[in-house]
């Protein structure tokens, strides 16, 4: 049986660190991709990955390069090529640069990986996702943003320390755009099956919402950079759900028009992960207040898109 083939273009934090994960996991054979100027990098940390195999035991190949060539014919492609935030800085304001970054390398995996799902993490992801989509012209299903995993895995974390439980018992659910207004579901949130609010105080569950928002801004601040160990974990996570065609339920940034009033945007929602990308959108039914905050949300992504349109009229 032919071995799944994911590339991954950038081979900075996030993407070096997706594919350590992916190999961790035996996803595939993993391409990581550079700009020339970084070829050595992308070499150096691919054979370094590649000399842990004999003590992980994973059977993938892991090459570096900067010639889309080796990428050809991937199964998905993980875009994480992009600048990453510095203390201070919004996602919003890398959108110049990234557009420009992310519209190039698009136009070079559809070139090369026509039939492939890309997964988009460069910052600011909703607008980045549309960029993508625009520049490849590949169907909705097969573009599809990381945001969700990330963000409620650091709602589940918070919410794990608070009770002081198993990270595993935590289920929850996460809608909206990847900002500090992205929203985190109490209501759809349990713990084992046991309601959160049975187990913690309207404020404690508070906390964990507003920390989970801006927990990307936190680690920022600590660290200088943003994050890539939760971000390349979330974007494997969905990698791992498309090549195993193992439809998993998923917050992604999708494509919706009718679902959840979103009118032709890519906003994170439930999403089924399977072979095909996105194979469906699960729209469920929010409360006034929730229906409000994702108003709030959808209408951010969309002055996101707004402001890629206006720099670059071409990819209206
Ligand atoms: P980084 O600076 O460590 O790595 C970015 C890499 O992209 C660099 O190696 C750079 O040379 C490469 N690159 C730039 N232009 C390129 C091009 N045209 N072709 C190929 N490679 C190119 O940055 P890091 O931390 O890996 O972050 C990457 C992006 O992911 C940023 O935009 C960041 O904001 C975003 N991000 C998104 C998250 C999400 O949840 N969606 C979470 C964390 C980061
Ligand atoms: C994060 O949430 C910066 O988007 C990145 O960590």
């Amino acid at each position: 049986m032919r071995r799944a083939k994911i590339s991954i273009i950038g081979a900075g934090n996030v993407g070096a660190t997706c594919a350590h994960w992916a190999a961790a996991k035996e996803l595939g054979d993993i391409v990581l991709l550079d700009i020339p100027d970084k070829e050595g990098v992308a070499k150096g940390k691919a054979l370094d990955l590649f000399c842990c195999s004999p003590m992980e035991g994973f059977d993938s190949q892991v090459i570096g390069t900067c010639d889309y060539n080796d990428t050809k014919d991937s199964d998905v492609v993980i875009i994480t090529a992009g600048l990453p935030r510095k203390p201070g800085m919004s996602r919003d304001d890398l959108i110049e640069t990234n557009v420009k970054i992310v519209r190039s390398v698009s136009e070079q995996v559809a070139e090369h990986s026509p039939d492939s799902v890309i997964i988009v993490v460069a910052n600011p992801l909703d607008a980045m996702v549309y960029t993508a989509w625009k520049a490849t012209g590949f169907p909705t299903n097969r573009i599809v943003g990381q945001a969700g995993c990330l963000d409620v895995a650091r709602y589940r974390a918070f919410l794990a320390m608070k009770i002081g439980c198993s990270i595993e018992d935590i289920s929850a659910l996460l809608l909206g755009g990847h900002g500090d207004d992205m929203v985190p579901l109490p209501r759809h949130t349990s713990v084992h099956g046991i309601p959160v609010q049975e187990l913690l105080s309207e404020s404690d569950i508070t906390e964990c919402v507003e920390r989970a928002k801006v927990g990307g801004g936190e680690i920022v601040k600590l660290m200088g950079t943003s994050a890539y160990y939760a971000p390349a974990s979330g974007s494997v996570q969905m990698a791992e759900a498309i090549v195993k065609d193992k439809k998993r339920i998923l917050p992604c940034a999708a494509y919706c028009e009718e679902k959840y009033g979103i009118g032709g945007f890519f906003v994170g929602v439930p999403c089924v992960l399977g072979s095909n990308g996105v194979e469906q959108v699960i729209e469920i039914k929010l409360d006034e207040g929730e229906k409000a905050l994702m108003d709030e949300s959808i209408s951010h992504v969309k002055d996101l898109v707004g402001t890629v349109v206006t720099m670059f009229p071409d990819l209206a």
